[in-house]
């Protein structure tokens, strides 16, 4: 399979290691604090950058059987996205119709046989129909057709879920050409293998910087996975909103001279993709890691990993290399090293040190981020 732009964004990168491409430009963009702090610019982004756009909830293959089910309040909307008995997936707010009782109490992944309202016991369908309200005689002109839970529009899409909470949803529209490189990398063959949802206490935007940023690696991860790359050798293009980053992991220099056939994307780079405004891909040698981050305020958001593997593990070894590797790059690498620097660049943000943040030739990726964002908000 090949995808010519994807595999450009290689062919730089063995460029440069050959010691024939062009340096990183110096460049700066400074980022005002209040950026990142200020309720009334975070109501702005959240109506303008989140509600009124296609966004990842999960990946198709976290809900397999009919009644599977991820249960999140997401964007500050209680949402609950299920399998129906159809095979179609579905998502709707997670309210009764009656008088409005929020259906299933606890967020996570869950596997529900019908929706039944604590209050009264409206029961609702795998498909959100009402299905049965008790003592139905004592309602006057009540049409159990019009009262199904409320949906919202819900395609899969490169084996990814997507939801939008306002408007129609044009999922073709917003990916802009992404969907090729979804291919590229198998999106709709890996499967769900392992999660993890936390709320961490910093704005979305600082997790998006650290996910954009190569300058980073090396340094802050130089206990993990550091010394896997090289020193900043990263590329990206703008596709639509979106951002296609490729960092050159150490076996790049011995790819100068390979006929293109040879080059493996996923062995010579780390590709990671930041689907605009709160999704990042990151595409590991040998697994996938989905990371979506879900604001509640301008200083909290939720962080939610998913990690899909090529199959299911095939033995107790694979199982346990499988598990190894979540919990190195999910606790030791994201938990540890890159929400600690969100989290901690948050803390200082009110201290008055810095009345912006700066960004340079190497974070040139985040620079292109915040021209977007203040593009969609402008
Ligand atoms: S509020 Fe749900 S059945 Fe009454
Ligand atoms: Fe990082």
């Amino acid at each position: 399979m090949s995808h010519e732009p994807a595999i450009n964004l290689l062919k730089r990168l063995v460029t440069r290691a050959a010691g024939e491409g062009p340096e990183p430009q110096p460049m700066s963009l400074h980022v005002p604090v209040s950026s990142y702090t200020d309720p009334a610019r975070f109501e702005r982004e959240r109506q303008r950058l989140f509600l009124r756009r296609p966004l990842i909830v999960g990946h198709e293959s976290q809900l397999p059987e009919a009644g599977d089910a991820l249960v999140f309040d997401w964007l500050g909307l209680p949402l609950i996205t299920l399998r129906d008995r159809d095979g179609n997936i579905g998502t709707f707010k997670n309210v009764c119709r009656h008088r409005g009782m929020r259906l299933v109490q606890d967020e996570g992944r869950t596997t529900l046989r019908s929706l039944v309202c604590p209050y009264h016991q409206w029961t609702y369908g795998l498909d959100g129909g009402l299905r049965n309200v008790p003592r139905s005689e004592t309602f006057d002109g009540l049409d159990t057709a019009q009262m199904g839970l409320v949906a919202l529009p819900c395609e899969v899409r490169g084996g990814l879920i997507w939801i939008q909470a306002e408007g129609a949803m044009d999922v073709d529209s917003h990916l802009a050409g992404l969907g090729a490189d979804l291919e590229l990398f198998d999106m709709p063959g890996f499967r769900f293998c392992a999660s993890n949802v936390r709320t961490v206490d910093c704005n979305w935007k600082l997790i998006q910087d650290a996910f954009l940023d190569g300058y980073h690696v090396v340094r802050l991860h130089k206990n993990t996975v550091g010394s896997f790359f090289p020193d900043s050798m990263a590329e990206s293009d703008q596709v639509g909103d979106h951002i296609r980053s490729a960092v050159a992991r150490n076996e790049i220099f011995d790819a100068p001279g390979l006929a293109d056939e040879a080059l493996d994307i996923r062995r010579l780079a780390t590709y990671s993709y930041t689907v605009f405004p709160n999704v990042v891909l990151v595409f590991h040698p040998d697994y996938t890691s989905i990371i979506s981050l879900f604001p509640k305020s301008a200083e909290q958001t939720v962080f939610a990993h998913t990690m899909l593997t090529p199959h299911a593990p095939t033995s107790e070894e694979e199982k346990d290399h499988f598990r190894r590797s979540f919990e190195l790059i999910d606790q030791g690498v994201f938990q540890a090293e890159d929400i600690f620097v969100s989290v901690g660049a948050q803390k200082g943000m009110h201290s008055g040190a810095n009345e912006s943040l700066l960004f340079g030739g190497l974070e040139e990726s985040a620079i292109r981020f915040h021209n977007i964002v203040e593009r969609e908000l402008a």
